[in-house]
């Protein structure tokens, strides 16, 4: 059984057992880059929101010898290791003992490379590991744990994923700096193209980072990216879709300058403007991960989701009222 089918669940409302020898669940959910993956990197925003659909799920419970790690089936090679090494970093940074001997069964509930796994996961981890010690999981450790195991796979994030993940909302986003949840703007319908990619989040972004130590026209293109969030934020708010996507185009232009575009991104945004996509763009690190479209209505989306066939899902992002 999957541990989202088992409902809701509070193991802190289970009086006879004590904590630590309780089974805990803790899901998190997914984030979409709508604008700004890469250039969040160097300081300048990012405007993000969370997949609540599509959460990563963390099951703790007492087991029999050592660690225990259970997977998706078909979970990459090395992912248990990755698993093993999370729980570890999560548990230093929250200051909290591994609790041993432990099952731990991690359920990706549909997330693929770009949209925030390995941040879902610190943040599951974070809270199924404060629930199991008895202890309430609040934002501000969650995240703390979350940017452990981020900083574990990725060496320096911007912490836009964990945080997306962890706070749940969309958010105006800059390093470093209190995030923004945004609230009461218009809807937006977005389509997005889930797909596997062998490639390394931590490489694409040390990659980004040598070519723009060797060129320093690829600075100012980093720069301009920062100015186009802010345009499409601004065109967000006045609900105005054209220049949203028009913001959406100008980044794509610019992450395919910093070189993390795919011959394969390419032939998927153009399935997506040939069914009518206001605009594409790749989402997250890029090269052959997930893609986003904006469209006009949730029925745009909706056919750009057909030509793009499985791993397609439409979802919109404000109010929808
Ligand atoms: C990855 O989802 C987003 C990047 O901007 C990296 C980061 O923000 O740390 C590519």
């Amino acid at each position: 059984m999957h541990p989202s089918d088992l409902g809701p669940y509070d193991p802190l409302a289970l009086p006879d057992t004590a904590p630590g020898e309780r089974p805990t669940i803790a899901t998190a959910c997914g984030k979409v880059i709508l604008l700004g993956e890469h250039s969040v990197v160097y300081g300048e925003p990012a405007l993000a929101a969370p997949l609540s659909p599509l959460r990563l799920s963390v099951v703790l419970a007492p087991g029999e010898d050592g660690v225990r790690i259970e997977l998706d089936d078909g979970a990459p090679e090395g992912a248990s290791t990755s698993v093993s090494r999370a729980l570890a970093a999560a548990a230093a940074e929250l200051d909290l003992g591994l609790p041993l001997p432990l099952r731990v069964a991690v359920r990706t509930g549909g997330l693929r490379s770009g949209m925030g796994t390995s941040a879902a996961l610190g943040v599951a981890l974070g809270r199924a590991l404060l629930l199991w010690h008895g202890e309430e999981p609040d934002d501000a450790r969650v995240l703390a744990a979350a940017e452990a195991v981020e900083r574990l796979f990725h060496g320096n994030p911007s912490g836009v994923d964990h945080t997306v993940s962890a706070l749940e909302a969309p958010l105006w986003f800059r390093k470093g700096e209190t995030p923004d949840p945004l609230t009461g703007l218009p809807a937006l319908h977005f389509a997005l193209l889930r797909r596997g990619s062998a490639a390394s989040t931590a490489e694409i972004v040390a990659g980004v980072r040598e070519r723009l130590g060797a060129d320093s026209a690829l600075v100012r293109t980093v720069a301009r990216m920062g100015r186009v969030a802010e345009d499409g934020l601004e065109a967000w708010e006045r609900g105005d879709v054209a220049a949203f996507g028009e913001a959406m185009t100008a980044q794509q232009a610019a992450l395919d300058g910093l070189g993390v575009v795919a011959p394969s991104d390419r032939d998927g945004i153009d399935v997506a403007l040939g069914a009518g996509a206001v605009a594409a763009k790749i989402t997250g690190a890029g090269m052959g991960g997930s893609l986003l479209a904006l469209a006009e209505d949730a029925v745009g989306a909706g056919r750009v989701v057909d030509a793009w066939g499985a791993g397609a899902l439409a979802f919109a992002v404000g109010d929808p009222g």
